[in-house]
């Protein structure tokens, strides 16, 4: 065996060993069910993240809503946050952990409940917008805005 076939060979089972170990690796994940807990790579939940897109979205908003020019700035907006919902409400809030075994599953189809709620609210408030109703969308945009406190109150620790 030559000297540059023993290098190969080095090589060779280097990158199965790499492929071994990247594919535990990626098992692991999945078991300890980054998933599940909503966990992303970064630093942010996906509830937190989806939180801040409704929270930027909604600081967009409420400048744009009142300006007929700005229909298709508010349109976009509106989808976004009609994303950012449907990412949030099939996570599990982190107060529930803290509830009793018992109530836990009603605390998080009642937290679901309300954000499915406000997706419909938000295909409303597309609606509006898409026919240049822009008093109408005011209004609800407010009922919209109010839930993150009723929300908050109710679904997270510090309220
Ligand atoms: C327009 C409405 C809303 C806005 C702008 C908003 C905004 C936010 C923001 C900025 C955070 C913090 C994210 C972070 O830590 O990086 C947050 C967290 C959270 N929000 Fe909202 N939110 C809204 C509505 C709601 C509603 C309706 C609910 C419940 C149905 C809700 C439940 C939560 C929960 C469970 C957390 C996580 C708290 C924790 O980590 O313990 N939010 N929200």
């Amino acid at each position: 065996m030559t000297l540059r076939n023993i290098s190969s060979l080095g090589t060779i089972a280097a990158l199965l060993l790499f492929v071994t170990l990247s594919s535990q690796a990626a098992a692991t994940r999945h078991e300890t069910g980054a998933a599940a807990t909503g966990v992303n790579d970064g630093d942010h939940t996906e509830l937190e993240e989806a939180m801040e897109v409704m929270e930027d979205e909604l600081r967009v908003l409420r400048k744009s809503l009142k300006d007929q020019t700005k229909q298709a700035t508010s349109l976009k907006s509106i989808v976004a946050m009609q994303d950012a919902v449907s990412k949030a409400k099939v996570q599990t809030p982190p107060m529930a952990e803290s509830q009793p075994a018992e109530k836990r599953a009603d605390f998080v189809k009642e937290y679901r409940r309300m954000l499915i709620r406000m997706g419909k609210q938000l295909l409303d408030l597309e609606e509006l917008v898409l026919d240049g109703k822009t008093e109408e969308a005011g209004v609800l945009f407010k009922e919209i805005r109010n839930m993150e406190d009723s929300g908050h109150e109710r679904f997270t620790d510090d309220g």
